[in-house]
């Protein structure tokens, strides 16, 4: 999982691909480069170990002069992160240059057999492989670079967006994909390529995302044409983003982690607008109402995710069989996609994921979709792969997530998860009128009381946070719908703060994690006051017994649990099943302020990135 950029135009190349690499960071941040073709013809790579700040440091007493070239920002799969497995790569003539975001499963292979032809290798990447192969296509077969393109691509197995470069041809671009996302943005006179929009829209807003097995051709002066594998020319509409630069820069926070937090009470108005109508006691899912008889008739339902779109799903679980009445299964899509997962026809398989792009859900949908489940998406990338390969589905809305420690998409998630169990609830006649008055209009009323949460909360937080800086471990309980908030705030934390912390269900505890607690074991218990109460104030107890300091959730005011807890956060009230919904907000300013204290890159943590395009 990379970044890619590419750019042909007027302009000088650089900064426009040096810019986007920055705003495409989140997606690896290991090693980056980038190839131009200067004012005299020259091919020229520069890469590097590091971050794109780095690439600059190192480019910045090179020749960065020209109009055309691609860039990339890597998280290595293959082969070390130096600056020798960084992209891009060269062809064995130094002719071709190619930039890739994805795997090439069969590269083994095909390097042995390039091997045997007698082509030399300089990286341990499969992307090598690949532009390897493409320029041994070129010159054994005599053909032009989109055909040996055309032809390599038959060959490859595996997910990638491409961009190639070609020395002699300095006015064109050919970049293709599969399973890996890849835009064009058109200009005015221009081409742009990005991963995603962000590196495009400061300059245009017209873009054209590429589907599954597309090539595109970008030539100076021409219209982009794009091609299948056979050659044969497709059309494809070009779409207006809407999207401004405001919502992709951290506006004056000193990390995005910070602004996405701070964000949620917008993000979730925006969220619910148009669909929560209290005036009319009414919740409007299009989705709902478009296949409203294929959601009534669902016998069950299966939510497939991974990481925190999976916490969602466990809360979408409990949300679906309590209002709607209806078996709901949750699965990692990792484990969904490699079993044999017994689908019915009347099965509806929900895929939740804030990229729309990860690799395993996107896979896990393909699979059930072929056993005959009808799929609704919950992402929040407009035009990712996952929305285009659903049936249906609703978009979370929540803008641009940059932070690769997910804070905002959870909450936006468990939102549109909120909005569909009320609206099917009510189509299939199992929530009785006066419960889904009285929910819709705690859910409209939430983004208040997070505001309100935010503003009281946070510098207790903070301090809290000072004081378990140095824990080596953490244990989070909570129980029902405040399990799953125990599991993400164990996951933010250990993201983020590299502290070893785990998530559990409170009443889990005896049977094995108890034997961790002592002095040294910081845990953090999610206490409010709902039917479960008592039974964790017993964990508490139990907890205190054995000399570890607790942090509590509690509801303001609760008195009870502040006599016995070492750290309390008061939550405003609410309806037990939208208590994640505030209950996750100050996990994750605990998460946050300890990485900050500890001096951690909050928003590029080490060894993650913020879309798993690859297994
Ligand atoms: O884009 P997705 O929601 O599909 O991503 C799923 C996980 O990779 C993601 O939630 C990951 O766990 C985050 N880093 C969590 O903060």
């Amino acid at each position: 999982m990379c970044g890619i950029v590419g750019y042909l135009g007027k302009r000088k190349a650089y900064p426009v691909l040096i810019n986007g690499l920055k705003r495409l960071e989140y997606r690896g941040y290991d090693s980056a480069g980038v190839a131009m073709i200067n004012d005299q013809g020259q091919l020229n790579v520069y890469k590097t170990k590091g971050k794109v700040s780095d690439l600059e440091a190192y480019a910045s007493d090179k020749d960065l002069t020209g109009t055309v070239g691609i860039a990339h920002t890597r998280w290595a799969t293959h082969g070390e992160p130096n600056s020798v497995n960084a992209h891009p790569h060269f062809s064995a003539s130094g002719n071709l240059a190619i930039i890739h975001n994805g795997i090439i499963e069969n590269y083994a292979v095909l390097k042995k057999q390039l091997m045997e032809k007698g082509v030399e290798f300089k990286s341990n990447t499969d992307t090598e492989v690949l532009i390897q192969l493409i320029e041994y296509i070129q010159t054994s077969k005599h053909t032009d670079l989109l055909t040996a393109v055309r032809m390599a691509l038959h060959t490859v197995i595996g997910a990638y967006a491409i961009a190639v470069l070609d020395r002699n041809n300095p006015d064109q671009i050919i970049a293709a994909r599969k399973s890996s996302p890849l835009v064009v943005g058109i200009g005015e006179d221009e081409f742009f390529l990005g991963s995603d929009a962000s590196p495009i829209i400061e300059y245009t807003k017209k873009v054209i995302y590429l589907d599954d097995k597309d090539i595109a051709i970008i030539r100076r002066g021409e219209d982009v044409k794009i091609v299948d594998f056979y050659n044969e020319e497709l059309k494809h509409d070009v779409t207006e983003v809407a999207l401004d630069l405001a919502q992709i820069e951290k506006g004056g926070y000193p990390h995005f982690m910070l602004k996405e937090i701070n964000e949620q009470p917008d993000c979730l108005m925006d969220c619910m607008s148009g669909r929560v109508n209290v005036d009319v006691n009414n919740v409007v899912l299009s989705a709902v109402i478009d296949h409203r008889q294929r959601l009534v008739d669902a016998r069950r339902f299966i939510i497939v995710a991974c990481g925190t779109s999976w916490h969602a799903g466990l809360i979408g679980k409990q949300l679906i069989e309590d209002i709607c009445h209806v078996p709901c299964e949750v699965e990692y899509a990792s484990e969904f996609r490699y079993r044999n997962p017994v689908i019915n026809s009347t099965d509806v398989v929900i895929a939740i994921s804030q990229s729309g792009e990860t690799a395993d859900t996107l896979a896990a949908v393909e699979l059930a979709k072929q056993k005959g489940a009808f799929i609704y998406g919950i992402c929040n990338a407009i035009g990712s792969s996952i929305p285009r390969a659903t049936h249906t589905g609703s978009y979370i809305h929540v803008g641009p997530e940059i932070g690769v420690a997910s804070t905002k998409a959870f909450t936006g998630q468990v939102t549109v998860l909120t909005m569909l169990a009320l609206a099917l609830g009510k189509e299939r006649g199992t929530i009785d009128q006066q419960k889904y008055v009285n929910l819709l209009h705690e859910l409209h009323d939430i983004p208040e009381k997070m505001k309100t949460l935010l503003q009281q909360c946070t510098d207790n937080i903070h301090e809290i946070a000072k004081i378990f800086t140095y824990a080596r471990n953490f244990l989070y309980l909570g129980r029902g719908y405040n399990y799953p908030v125990a599991l993400e705030g164990a996951l933010k934390l250990k993201e983020i703060s590299y502290i070893h912390a785990e998530g559990y269900p409170a009443a889990e505890m005896k049977h094995g994690p108890i034997a961790l607690i002592d002095e040294e074991m910081p845990v953090v218990v999610v206490a409010t006051k709902n039917v479960l109460y008592e039974k964790v104030l017993s964990n508490i107890q139990e907890i205190k017994a054995r000399h570890a300091r607790v942090i509590a959730l509690v509801n303001e005011g609760d008195e009870t649990i502040k006599r016995m807890a070492d750290a309390v956060i008061e939550l405003p009230q609410t309806q037990e099943c939208l208590e994640p919904l505030l209950a996750t907000i100050p996990l994750q300013l605990m998460a946050y302020f300890i990485a900050v204290c500890k001096g951690k890159d909050v928003d590029q943590p080490r060894n993650l990135a913020k879309s798993v395009t690859v297994e």
